[in-house]
């Protein structure tokens, strides 16, 4: 039987509307992009009258939202398809969905090696679910949509939003960058600006349910306005400063940033605007000019050093994060060696350190000189070694300081510690000499450090709206600029 990879909404109905003690049961991968998605996922789930399930055991629906980003996200999806193969082999009633990037890439081949699944679904095509889970029911049949770009935005789609002071506004979607080794732009589409409007009103309306925080959301944030068709009409620091205006909202992030599109006015606006925050996620890859060539990422080791001078000359305590990755494709000691040395070089507040996959599609697949994996495994620990000592040195460096922390709730461990985030996006475990509420800012003396986190102790709340480069106040000795 052959899936209908176009939806036909004329043999839509509308029986779903009415069921109100079915449940879903949702599982997400990959970056925050994707779960951004699955609140509009949930968003148009319960819309439909289903409730939320904590197990799959329990789902009438069971959806998956999926990354196809490297093997491995592949392969543990597969793990959680098993098991809700034998659910439905158990209960036939129950419907089996894949959304995001991997029912984009696989498609029909996906539907042919998994049977069982009743529904894909793309990342453009998330509005079309309900009438997909109609569609399925009405006549049987596998059904699928794979729109190539975006025509809705699932950013107006419902919401059922994570609870607390801190929310995601998608900005853009989809990726032209087409890096050799990356499978985003084929899954994701060509990249799209979300109207300024409609993003200063969804800020504007999270503002107003108590929202502090926003994360900007793109592939490529800083190439928001950039895309043909809209370029002039407005830029990525147009809309910081507009966001920045909106009342309320005390900090403002972003990711993820190309190096190539930071452009003179972006550093400015992150050195001006008091919301936008001192932290800047700026993959690099790698820190050899011959890798960098291959990746086509198009700058070179010595333009993104002067590009991190320049940022931290503008804005003393800004912390900076990257990605990493080891043995693409004939990376040599001596290539890997200069990543070492840029990471060294730059001392990154953290960095997300991968193994190259090889992607079906992507030009770097076809490239020779694959690394073996014992070679692979030996430069992820020297990496991983290194990038966690500078990590740990950047955060000793705030033992003794004050930092503007924004509590976002209990610490995992222990009920009576806190938990926040630095401006610079660090975790905070505090404990409070006052009572402390989810929302609040507050001004926490850091006691101890480890490479992931900081913990200390708040006396007072903190001033809203001030800037943790303002605000921080050494108490017993003063860091370095550079470590806040
Ligand atoms: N748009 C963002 C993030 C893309 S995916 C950016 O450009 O930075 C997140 C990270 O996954 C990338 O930064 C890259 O380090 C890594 N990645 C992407 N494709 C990969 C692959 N084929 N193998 C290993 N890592 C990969
Ligand atoms: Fe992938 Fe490169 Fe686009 Fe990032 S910028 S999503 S790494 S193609
Ligand atoms: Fe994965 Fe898709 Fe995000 S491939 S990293 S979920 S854009």
């Amino acid at each position: 039987m052959h899936p209908a990879f176009r939806h036909d909404s004329s043999r839509v109905m509308h029986f779903h509307t009415s069921r109100t003690d079915r449940t879903y049961y949702l599982r997400t991968f990959g970056c925050q992009m994707n779960e951004h998605d699955s609140e509009r996922i949930s968003g148009l789930m319960q819309g439909l009258g289903y409730a939320q399930a904590d197990t799959p055991d329990e789902g009438d629906v069971l959806l998956y939202n999926t990354c196809s980003i490297r093997e491995k996200a592949d392969t543990r999806l597969i793990g959680h398809l098993g098991h809700a193969r034998r659910l439905k082999a158990d209960d036939p009633q129950r419907l089996v969905v894949v959304a995001g990037c991997l029912a984009q890439s696989r498609q029909a081949e996906f539907f042919q090696e998994h049977p069982y699944v009743d529904v894909l679904v793309g990342p453009q095509s998330l509005h079309l679910l309900p009438a997909l889970l109609e569609e399925r029911a009405v006549t049987g049949r596998q059904v699928g949509a794979f729109e190539e770009s975006t025509s809705t935005w699932s950013a107006e789609l419902p919401r059922v939003r994570r609870s607390g002071p801190l929310a995601w506004i998608q900005i853009m979607t989809g990726c032209s960058n087409f890096c050799s080794y990356c499978i985003v732009p084929y899954v994701r589409g060509p990249e799209a600006s979300r109207p300024l409007g409609h993003i200063v009103d969804e800020a504007t309306e999270l503002a107003t349910q108590g929202v502090r925080e926003v994360t900007l959301l793109g592939q490529n944030v800083n190439a928001y306005g950039l895309e043909l068709g809209v370029r002039g009409v407005s830029t990525f620091p147009g809309l910081l400063e507009a966001l920045s205006e909106v009342s309320g909202l005390e900090r403002i992030r972003f990711m993820t940033s190309h190096p190539k599109d930071v452009s003179p006015a972006l550093i400015d606006a992150m050195a001006g605007l008091p919301s936008v925050c001192e932290h800047l996620h700026l993959p690099v890859q790698s820190g050899s000019d011959r890798v960098l060539r291959l990746m086509e990422r198009r700058y070179d080791r010595a333009g993104y050093l002067d590009l991190v001078d320049r940022l931290r000359a503008a804005a003393p305590g800004l912390a900076l994060t990257t990605d990493l990755i080891i043995g693409f494709p004939s990376e040599t000691e001596h290539d890997f060696d200069e990543t070492v040395g840029l990471v060294e070089a730059v001392r990154f507040d953290g960095a997300f350190t991968f193994q190259y996959s090889p992607r079906s599609r992507t030009a770097a697949a076809e490239l020779p000189g694959r690394v073996d994996p014992v070679t692979l495994e030996a430069r992820m620990r020297r990496l991983v070694e290194t990038t966690q000592r500078l990590g740990a040195e950047r955060n000793a460096q705030l033992v003794g300081s004050c930092v503007e922390v924004l509590v976002e709730g209990c610490s995992r461990r222990d009920a009576d510690t806190m938990m926040g985030r630095t401006r610079t996006h660090k975790v905070v475990n505090f404990r409070a000499a006052h009572p402390v509420e989810p929302g609040d800012l507050v001004e926490v003396t850091i006691q101890s450090s480890s490479s992931t986190s900081l913990t200390g102790v708040s006396e007072s709340p903190a001033v809203p709206g001030s800037r943790a480069g303002t605000t921080t106040r050494p108490t017993t000795r003063s860091p370095s600029p550079e470590a806040l």
